[in-house]
């Protein structure tokens, strides 16, 4: 059986994870959670490709481009979740099986927060588990997969 290859893909600022807003993010850095998420992948048997990008239309590229090439997508759009249409667009239109996931909590922060763009075109969101989200919604991707 081939085997199968996850995008993970990281918006932007999460690089500076480890001293951003360490109270609301933690001190994990990204280095960190990419480990996990390979140890994880490892024990899977997934092939997984990170990727980390602080521009709308890079994302918007990688996204397009996984179409036949990815078999899964785990994605953390960071700000881009509330504004980003042409992050959600890509996603539907790729229709490559798509989990969104947040550090934090978004319904218990600030308002403008409160809205996804993205979770209307992934299978699910884990949100508010801090890195920990990132395993658990590799997790939920991989059984979906398998
Ligand atoms: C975030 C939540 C977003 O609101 C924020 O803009 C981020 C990180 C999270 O992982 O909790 O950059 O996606």
């Amino acid at each position: 059986m081939k085997i199968k290859k996850i995008l993970v893909i990281h918006g932007p600022n999460l690089k500076l994870l480890g001293t951003r807003e360490p109270q609301v993010y933690g001190k994990t850095t990204l280095v960190q959670i990419n480990r996990s998420l390979k140890g994880y992948a490892k024990k899977r048997k997934v092939r997984l490709v990170i990727a980390q990008s602080n521009h709308e239309g890079e994302i918007v590229d990688l996204i397009c481009k996984s179409k036949g090439v990815f078999q899964g997508l785990l994605i953390n759009p960071a700000a881009y979740t509330h504004t980003s249409v042409a992050i959600r667009d890509a996603i539907a239109a790729a229709q490559v099986p798509s989990v969104e996931v947040h550090l934090s909590n978004i319904y218990t922060r600030e308002e403008f927060r409160h809205k996804s763009l993205i979770s209307p075109v992934v299978k699910g969101t884990v949100m508010g588990f801090g890195p920990k989200s990132y395993v658990l919604g590799l997790e939920a991707l991989c059984n979906l997969l398998t």
